[in-house]
């Protein structure tokens, strides 16, 4: 089995990971303070161990409670460049993390201020740590879709800083149906389209993000061995999903890792791929994740290359930026 030094080795990508879920309770509680706001937890242990969810809402609340203390530029620049030192330290060479715009403008954050400091970061992780990224902006789908568009209308001006849209937060009764306009506004408008389906939600909600929504990744998507006529169907096309093993087993989408499907999606073509999902919540960052694959499900080394290379190809990166890491 491949030991933890060649999975740091392996050249990855990481296509799944929110920088709100990657706000460590340390910054959270210094971040706080540079901003005059009082946590409702004592301290960082209360907080930390506050992290127990029975499911993904229970997660959301926290999630959403935390994203709170970060107010300035230089919050999210902050947030940006902690998650990409932890990269570094992963062996994670390429990222395409997502930010959840609305979280941020409903407590009057303008989108400008969120992206100035989260693209600053992202331009020193290339600069200094050689980690390339591009960033994807993710409508909150308990809100409305006409919220979801005036979020795009107001992102738009300044697109320079993001190259794809996604769907995230509650799954159950918020369908992918429920944004097929504002996704075909995004796409008209040259963006790459991903969705979160197939998390708690059924696998039509695959099937769903895929004719109407038209994405070109589904983020989780383990549902998807309930029709085995999807799972032949992401075998044909080669769909990456955006797999989150820790992120599932805390969220009780498996009750053990022992019980997680991702290497049998792989042996049986899936192009499934490891991601950290939450980071600061899930107890891990992609390193990990790897890891407790390894554990749990006796990973190979030759099924470790082929997730790590999976992440690469079914990365944003040209054909020509993926030849150095093949
Ligand atoms: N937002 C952050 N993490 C999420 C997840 N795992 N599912 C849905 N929305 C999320
Ligand atoms: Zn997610």
């Amino acid at each position: 089995f491949p030991d933890t030094d060649f999975l740091r080795a392996l050249p990855k990508a990481e296509l799944h990971m929110h920088l709100e879920g990657s706000l460590e309770p340390e910054l959270m509680f210094a971040l706080a303070e540079r901003n005059g706001i009082t946590l409702p937890y004592a301290d960082v242990e209360a907080l930390r161990a506050a992290y127990e969810f029975g499911n993904l809402q229970d997660f959301l609340d926290l999630y959403y409670q935390g994203a709170d203390a970060l107010r300035t530029e230089q919050d999210f620049y902050d947030l940006t460049w902690a998650y990409l030192q932890r990269c570094a330290a992963d062996g994670v060479v390429h990222v395409e993390p997502f930010f959840d715009p609305q979280t941020h403008t409903v407590r009057g954050i303008p989108i400008a201020v969120q992206l100035a400091g989260i693209s600053r970061a992202l331009a020193d992780g290339q600069a200094e740590l050689g980690i390339s990224s591009r960033l994807i902006l993710s409508f909150l789908r308990h809100l409305s879709e006409d919220d979801a568009i005036a979020t795009l209308q107001e992102a738009l001006p300044l697109r320079e800083h993001f190259v794809a849209v996604g769907l995230d937060s509650s799954e159950q009764g918020n369908p992918p149906d429920k944004f097929e306009r504002v996704f075909a506004m995004a796409r008209e408008a040259g963006f790459a389209c991903v969705a979160h389906a197939g998390e708690e939600g059924p696998a039509d909600y695959i099937v769903q993000a895929l004719d109407l929504l038209k994405v070109m990744r589904i983020d989780h998507g383990v549902r998807c061995v309930e029709s085995p006529e999807l799972v032949q169907r992401l075998i044909s096309e080669q769909m990456p999903l955006t797999v989150c093993p820790l992120s599932n087993t805390r969220l009780k989408v498996f009750a053990d890792m022992r019980e997680h499907n991702i290497l049998q999606l792989l042996e049986q073509g899936v192009k499934v791929t490891i991601n950290s999902d939450d980071p600061a919540y899930f107890g891990g960052y992609l390193l990990a994740n790897f890891v407790a694959v390894r554990d749990a499900l006796k990973m190979t080394r030759e099924q470790a290359v082929a997730l790590a290379r999976n992440s690469i190809t079914a990365s944003l990166l040209t054909d020509g930026e993926q030849q150095q890491w093949l």
